[in-house]
């Protein structure tokens, strides 16, 4: 559509000017769209892109908003997409809605994120802004898909991006970047979760506004049931709602069509007699390919031992050690370690031990991703931890902005190189223990997780010896 930037754009009005873009209502050869730029300083063309793209491949849903061209206008990538007349739910969720418009409204869009999934699409930011609705007809369209990812080619590790993606209120755990997970399809349904509990409730399931605080309720706190919250919602509702805020993507439907039907369920036994029996959840909810063995079914007793061990009385170091037979995935096991960790505010790091690219690469790897997590909020707060970098690792900051690129990103000064150490190995050695201390510091208890353990390099072993041998460390487990 290069022809598009000759054309007569005739603006009409602003519907929408946010952080980064402006939508605009235009009229092109007498038709109506919306056109989406970015706003000046915006370095935001690469989500027009992506939302192109994915719109795409999305043409065939009806309740998605359509996408009509990627041009260039006034000197800026523009996105031009389907106009609709309609506001976003989030203008309709003050009060509580009543269970039959609820029911239709649920059913729909648990039938629009089923075929966007069933295209191998993660939206990534269900919220009520995405969501174009109008209460007449009692339809919705699905907009912006600026941030989401096709799963076609594998699944994506949250935490390795530059910023957290979405929007804080409804964001799932394993989307914060706290957790070593992978996100999924499933992130997409506790995101709609905390819309359904809106719209039954009036209220988000955790109301507060300092994302830090958001993010650690997303990831500790378990909600009132909106049952609770509100008593004309009938309890297998209340049950849907929170499996699908449950934390651990396993315990949550693990597709849109298992919650699909069961919505449907609700709806046709209110129709007949305003009220809704219990049903097992889930009937229809397969896993496909999502799939994880479980860990009750290898290993009954894990929890019980982790979580003793978790809390013991920590007078040093200690080691937790799990072998698992041949065949037997170790992530399912990381997952829960990972979590329960984190449920006891303790700060974990995963070590993959089968990297080997150089001597320490493992903890390379682990302080990297830490890193990036750490330093992905605001300027003021990159710029307190640059300041306590500074303080506390002075000499050893070279080493690390040399192998650690996300702090190089934060200190981008050059600094002086000691000369005190005889290899650079060795440095790096010492530059790491010396993180570790600040680390713990800063964050209390660390917990390092490593995997396949056997697989480790032999320079990691002998700095985990160090580790593990050192007096000071008593808050590393
Ligand atoms: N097709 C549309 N018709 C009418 N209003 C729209 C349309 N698309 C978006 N809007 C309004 O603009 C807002 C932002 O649009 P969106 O595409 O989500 O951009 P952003 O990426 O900035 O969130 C929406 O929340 C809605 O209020
Ligand atoms: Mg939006």
């Amino acid at each position: 559509m290069a022809s598009l930037s000759e054309k007569t754009v005739l603006i009409k009005e602003t519907i929408f000017e946010g952080k980064r873009f402006v939508l605009q209502k235009v009229e092109i050869d007498g038709k109506i769209y919306l056109l989406k730029t970015a706003k000046p300083w915006q370095q935001v063309e690469h989500l027009l892109r992506n939302e192109y793209q994915i719109g795409k491949r999305l043409e065939h849903i009806p309740d998605v908003r359509k996408v009509h061209a990627l041009f260039h206008y006034q000197g800026k990538l523009a996105l031009l997409l389907e106009y609709v007349p309609w506001k976003p739910l989030q203008s309709y969720i003050e009060k509580p809605w009543d269970i039959e418009p609820f029911l239709t409204f649920a059913i729909q869009i648990a039938k629009v994120l089923h075929q966007v999934h069933e295209a191998q699409v993660c939206h990534k930011d269900i919220n009520p802004t995405n969501i174009l609705y109008n209460p007449e007809q009692q339809r919705l369209k699905l907009i912006d898909f600026s941030i989401s990812t096709y799963l076609g080619e594998g699944l994506h590790l949250h935490g390795v991006q530059d910023r957290i993606e979405g929007t804080y209120a409804y964001m799932a755990p394993e989307q914060t970047g706290r957790l070593y997970r992978m996100v999924d399809y499933r992130a997409d349904l506790y995101s709609l979760g905390v819309v359904f509990y809106q719209l039954l409730t009036g209220s988000l399931p955790f109301e507060v506004d300092n994302p830090e605080l958001i993010i650690y309720a997303h990831l500790s706190q378990i909600p009132l049931s909106p049952k609770e919250k509100n008593e004309e919602v009938p309890e297998v509702l209340s049950e849907i709602v929170m499996k699908l805020l449950a934390k651990a993507p396993e315990d949550r439907y693990q597709t849109a069509l298992g919650l699909l039907n069961d919505l449907k369920k609700c709806l046709q036994q209110w129709k007949k007699s305003r009220s809704i029996e219990p049903f097992p959840l889930g009937a229809l909810d397969k896993r496909g390919q999502l799939d994880v063995p479980s860990i009750t079914q290898y290993y009954p007793e894990f929890q019980e031992r982790l979580t003793t061990w978790l809390t013991r009385d920590k007078a040093s170091t200690s080691v937790f050690y799990l072998h698992l037979p041949e065949g037997i995935p170790a992530q399912p096991f990381i997952d829960q370690v990972y979590t329960a960790a984190i449920g006891h505010k303790i700060t974990p790091f995963v070590i993959r031990c089968d990297t080997h690219q150089r001597p320490l690469a493992p903890f390379n790897l682990a302080f990297e991703r830490f890193l990036q997590q750490l330093l992905s909020g605001a300027e003021e707060t990159l710029q307190r931890w640059k300041e306590k970098f500074l303080e506390h690792l002075q000499g050893f900051i070279p080493y690390l902005q040399h192998s650690v690129p996300s702090l190089a990103k934060v200190i981008t000064e050059p600094i002086e190189t000691p000369t005190k150490q005889e290899t650079e190995t060795e440095a790096i050695q010492d530059a790491y223990y010396n993180l570790i201390r600040f680390f713990q510091e800063e964050q209390g208890e660390l917990l390092f997780i490593l995997y396949p353990a056997e697989q480790l390099e032999p320079y990691s072993i002998k700095f985990l010896l160090r580790l593990l041998q050192d007096e000071r460390l008593k808050k590393v487990l």
